[in-house]
């Protein structure tokens, strides 16, 4: 066994959703692994600390304003990419939003923010990036889904019906593009501590989030909520050769939650 497989050098590697959270734990991540790394999200100050960061590890790095539920910024954002770096080898679609809704009240418009962000914008980015990674040979694309895509909870409505959606595109992905060298897997993380995890309890006190936070911990086999740098531990195992034969699947890293 040669660890090196799971080295990223050489690589050019997009990330949604990259000014924060997940996504810029996994952009610096892959950047220490080897590859030079684009982020892109709605905002770029956090963008450009991000690509500092990428840049102060001695990668090559691009900070992309993006909105990925429009079509229009999503195929700005691939010709940004392609012009400065020339191809895509991996693309993480990490962006994602929930809108606490239950079935009974939600509305039209949460409704599509959700859905063409967390779905619509997942797949035709994936579609963007699949035609160059075709004409360079392969690349691997690695969906953020989410434990929600697999039980239905209080208030997360249009939330978990993306993310299962979300499962489901990364299997047809996988099996019409693996004839191009193209994989397609996907995260599905439990709780992990981030600002959309924390979001949950925006109307609480310190004190009652940190009540609310030990009560969500009980109830992980693992006895804690986990950490960014867990997922992309896991983004670095998906976009490298080391899961050469891994494809279409959904890889659960949420501290045994659903067991
Ligand atoms: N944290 C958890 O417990 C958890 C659990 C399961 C799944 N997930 C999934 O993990 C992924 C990352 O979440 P996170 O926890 O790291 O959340 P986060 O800290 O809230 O980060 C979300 C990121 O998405 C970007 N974003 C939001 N709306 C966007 C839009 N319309 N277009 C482009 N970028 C957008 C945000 O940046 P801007 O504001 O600059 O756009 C930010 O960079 C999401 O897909 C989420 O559903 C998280």
């Amino acid at each position: 066994m040669d660890v090196s497989q799971f080295c990223l050098e050489g690589k050019v590697a997009l990330i949604t959703g990259g000014s924060r959270g997940i996504g810029e734990v996994t952009a610096i991540g892959f950047a220490k692994a080897g590859a030079d790394v684009v982020v892109a999200s709605r905002k770029l100050p956090g963008l450009e600390t991000v690509a500092g960061a990428v840049t102060d590890i001695g990668r090559k790095a691009l900070a992309v304003e993006a909105h990925i539920g429009r079509m229009d910024q999503i195929r700005n954002l691939v010709e940004k990419v392609v012009a400065e770096f020339g191809r895509i080898d991996i693309l993480v679609n990490n962006a994602g939003t929930s809108i606490a809704a239950s079935a009974m009240d939600i509305e039209e418009k949460a409704w599509d923010a959700v859905m063409n962000l967390n779905l619509k914008g997942l797949f035709f980015l994936s579609q963007a990036a699949a035609r160059i990674m075709k004409n360079n040979g392969g690349g691997k694309i690695i969906n953020v889904a989410s434990i929600d895509g697999y039980e239905a909870q209080p208030e997360t409505c249009v939330y978990s019906v993306a993310k299962t959606a979300v499962r489901m595109a990364t299997k047809v992905m996988a099996k019409e593009w693996a004839q191009y060298n193209i994989r397609v897997n996907a995260i599905a993380p439990g709780y992990i501590e981030t600002h959309l995890l924390n979001a949950k309890w925006w109307d609480l006190s310190d004190e009652e989030t940190k009540e609310a936070k030990a009560e969500m911990a009980e109830g992980i086999p693992l006895g804690r909520i986990g950490d960014p740098v867990e997922i992309a531990n896991a983004m670095i195992y998906l976009a490298s050769d080391a899961s050469s034969y891994v494809t279409g699947q959904t890889f659960l890293v949420d501290g045994g939650v659903l067991l």
